[in-house]
């Protein structure tokens, strides 16, 4: 399952160095095949990720945006995942404010031994998106760069 429906669709992954990372790299060395929609940008932690890297993704063009960190009490950094988990409900709360679907973001929890985990996690969340179908874009929204508009910030 390369591409779901034929047609391939724009997810932007944040996922933290320590455990999702390691994560997926497991489900790329155990060979599990995933939906080829994802775009992975690694961050030092959850905590790190400012609440706009998920907002403009998602308003300049991504049709999905997917948070993974540490689970709970295994965060490199101690407590990052909590403040994130806070930030991140809180944005899920705002998206329909801003005229954004909620199940267009999610957030999730993966070590980095759990290969199969994140083949299921990708897998779910893609087939949710491709159920959406393509975000609106906004008019005259600039070309999505999400490297660059983290580099910015
Ligand atoms: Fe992974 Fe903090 S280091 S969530």
């Amino acid at each position: 399952m390369s591409v779901l429906k034929g047609q391939e669709l724009r997810i932007i992954g944040f996922l933290c160095n320590w455990c999702s990372y390691g994560g997926a790299d497991t489900a790329g060395i155990g060979r599990f095949v995933q939906p080829t929609d994802l775009r992975v940008v690694r961050v030092p932690c959850s905590g790190r990720i400012n609440p706009l890297f998920i907002m403009k993704a998602l308003l300049y063009g991504a049709d999905g945006v997917l948070v993974s960190g540490c689970h709970p009490r295994d965060c490199h950094y101690a407590e990052g995942n909590f403040y994130a988990r806070r930030r991140l409900e809180v944005i899920k709360a705002l998206l329909p404010a801003l005229g954004i679907d909620p199940r267009r973001f999610e957030y999730t929890w993966v070590s980095a031994s759990e290969g199969r985990r994140w083949q299921h996690v990708v897998e779910s969340f893609t087939m949710q998106i491709h159920d959406l179908g393509p975000a609106r874009r906004l008019p005259d929204a600039p070309e999505l760069d999400v490297l660059k508009m983290v580099a910015a910030e």
